[in-house]
């Protein structure tokens, strides 16, 4: 089933309006993508269910949608300005510019690079003889230590104006704002501040799709603890997060969870583990879950003088908490959920020749729309609409009118709807419909009047 598929996944998502190439007419921009009609959909489902799983269902979470530029001296006291920075080589030959321990870990399998100085680095490009994946040249620049934050300017004059960055997580502003969060939610500890929203990085290596891009969805939540008790917490939230992979339909039994050495860890985490998935690219970054201990609480009550401190009325004492923090990836999850879902099966069409039904099994509360109703026949179309229109108000229903039955059904086999309802001659007569199943391509005969409570029970 792997076998091509990467590309049959990205084939699939531009043939069926999930993902196209950003600004694709003008020649595109490179790591940039955009949803069509069903992409947007299916990521809007995943954010939510996982607001729904994470926030709306628990006593100790609330929620912020915070402003995506930040005063600039949030990023120097949060240790981006100074420690978000990749190692880049250029080859001298074709100008490609690769990340320096992407480069080395594709080159040489299983090597481990995570932590090294760039000196280091370029020692193992030297050593291993390794050669640029697009002209083959082994002629490299020195690594060179880039930042990610992303830079704009407030003002038409760009000269004249304060740079300002684009947050490259969303962590920050829950921290900002954990005080006025503290006082208007009147939550107590233990409690975690949850966000959903576009994060930028100025990655410059190529994304394998929407894997690596420079503008991302991010969904992630800052849970703010005692000290002594973030192990046990630790534990708890991977054990939610791998939960979360069957709510949303990521295959389990292709993610591990990778413990970060030392070397590797972020300026701010004293633990960190990564639940990893394994793409046809390999084994990759799905989610992280890391102990931030009280790192950023500490540094921005330094650096603005304001105390962030929590008062604990049980033991009438005050202190500044600590952070377990879980992440999520919301596009790499739609990626991810597309991996998992994608399948083929070899079915015999209406004359009984072979063909390959491709079918995007999606957890039913994701996919983008749960039915479509199909008239068999152009003169049904009237009819079929009253059935849409009874659906519609409760289920997200398309109405497909185009083409022949078969190719209607394999159209919506491909965007993952669950059931397709069709009206045909004879249910003008006895007031039923064929409803059927993708998965298992079972139809059953419903009544009309019956049928919004049958796919509510299908659904649920
Ligand atoms: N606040 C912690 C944080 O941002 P991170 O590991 O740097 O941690 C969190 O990023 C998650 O964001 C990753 O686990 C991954 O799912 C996603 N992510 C990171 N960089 C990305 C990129 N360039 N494109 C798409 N998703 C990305």
């Amino acid at each position: 089933m792997d076998d091509g598929l990467m590309e049959k996944v990205v084939s699939l998502c531009k043939r069926r309006g999930f993902v196209y190439p950003g600004s694709e007419i003008y020649g595109g921009l490179a790591n940039t993508w955009d949803y069509g009609p069903m992409g947007v959909e299916l990521k809007k489902n995943i954010q939510d269910a996982w607001w729904d799983f994470f926030v709306k269902k628990r006593l100790d979470m609330v929620g912020l949608d915070a402003a995506i530029l930040m005063n600039p001296k949030v990023w120097e006291a949060s240790g981006h300005v100074d420690s978000f920075n990749d190692a880049m080589v250029d080859c001298k030959d074709c100008k490609a510019r690769f990340r320096a321990d992407h480069l080395i870990e594709d080159a040489v399998p299983g090597i481990k690079v995570e932590g090294l100085e760039p000196k280091d680095l370029d020692k193992l490009i030297k050593t291993n003889k390794i050669k640029c994946p697009k002209c083959g040249s082994v002629n490299f620049t020195e690594a060179r230590v880039f930042n990610l934050l992303f830079q704009t300017f407030i003002g038409p004059v760009a000269k004249d104006s304060e740079p300002v960055f684009l947050r490259g997580e969303l962590a920050q502003s829950m921290f900002v704002d954990f005080k006025q969060i503290l006082e208007t939610s009147r939550k107590k500890i233990p409690f975690g501040i949850a966000q959903v929203g576009k994060c930028f990085r100025n990655e410059i290596t190529p994304g394998n799709f929407i894997f690596r891009t420079i503008e991302f969805d991010l969904m992630e939540f800052e849970y703010f603890i005692k000290e002594e008790e973030w192990e046990k917490t630790f534990d708890y939230w991977l054990d939610e997060m791998k939960k979360w992979l069957d709510v949303v339909g990521i295959d389990s039994k292709k993610t591990r969870i990778r413990e970060h050495g030392k070397e590797e860890l972020s300026h701010y985490s004293k633990r960190t583990v990564d639940i990893e998935f394994e793409t046809p690219f390999g084994w990759k970054e799905l989610y992280g879950l890391a102990y931030r201990t009280d790192f950023d609480l500490k540094n921005h009550q330094e650096k603005t003088g304001k105390d962030m401190g929590y008062f604990d009325p049980e033991t009438n004492s005050k202190f500044i908490p600590h952070v377990i923090e879980p992440t999520f990836g919301l596009t790499r999850s739609v990626l991810m959920v597309l991996l998992s879902a994608y399948d083929e099966e070899n079915v015999k069409d209406a004359d009984g020749n072979e063909e390959t039904r491709v079918i995007l099994r999606l957890n039913k509360n994701i996919a983008p729309f749960k039915v479509a109703v199909l008239p068999l026949m152009n003169k049904l179309v009237d009819n079929a609409k009253e059935v849409w229109e009874k659906l519609a108000p409760n289920f997200s229903t398309d109405f497909d009118t185009t083409g022949s039955i078969g190719k209607r059904y394999r159209r919506q086999d491909e965007i993952g709807t669950p059931y397709c309802v069709t009206f045909d001659f004879d249910s003008l007569e006895d007031g039923s419909v064929t409803v059927r199943d993708r998965d298992t391509m079972e139809q059953d005969r419903i009544k009309i009047d019956e049928l919004a409570d049958y796919l509510a029970e299908k659904l649920s």
